[in-house]
């Protein structure tokens, strides 16, 4: 079966989306029907930061959930939407942008939210931008994200089938 390739858009490419890549990264390995099937990717809305390892405080918060988080970030190129099958986004400014990135019908149906996918967390329709709040939001946004994950590697299970 051919591979199937995951991108995950925030804003920055610092916080949420290089720590869902490796979440998910995580979960493909230690799922039997996944593993060496989907390869995944992270980029950010915005240049801002490209080149940089994950903000340290999501790396130390990472750490503490048993995570390495290391991507180094990049801006999301229009060419992306032709190498990833699905591209997800973080919150409804990233799903404004990556729609407005995107140039055919083709492009704009690979195109999720990732927050679609949780289970656990029904009061929230996001995973909210910890940049500029405290610790609590950056384990908020782990928590968010490892649900999303979950229910996105249930999802692709299905698909298989
Ligand atoms: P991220 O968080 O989108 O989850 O990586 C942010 C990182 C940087 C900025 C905003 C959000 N910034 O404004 O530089």
């Amino acid at each position: 079966m051919k591979q199937q390739r995951l991108l995950f858009v925030c804003l920055g490419n610092i916080c949420r989306s290089p720590a869902a890549e490796e979440i998910m990264r995580q979960i493909i390995l230690k799922t039997p029907q996944l593993r060496d099937l989907f390869e995944v990717d992270s980029a950010g809305i915005g240049p801002w930061h490209e080149g940089q390892l994950p903000d340290s405080r999501m790396r130390y918060h990472g750490k503490l959930h048993g995570y390495d988080f290391h991507h180094i970030a990049r801006q999301i190129k229009a060419n992306d939407f032709d190498r990833f099958d699905l591209v997800f986004g973080m919150d409804s400014g990233n799903m404004s942008d990556l729609k407005g990135l995107v140039r055919d019908d083709r492009a704009l149906s690979k195109i999720r939210c990732l927050a679609d996918y949780m289970t656990q967390h029904p009061d929230y329709k996001v995973i909210p931008d910890p940049y500029y709040g405290d610790d609590e939001d950056f384990e908020l946004a782990i928590a968010l994200i490892e649900d999303a994950c979950a229910g996105l590697a249930n999802a692709l299970k299905l698909q298989m089938k």
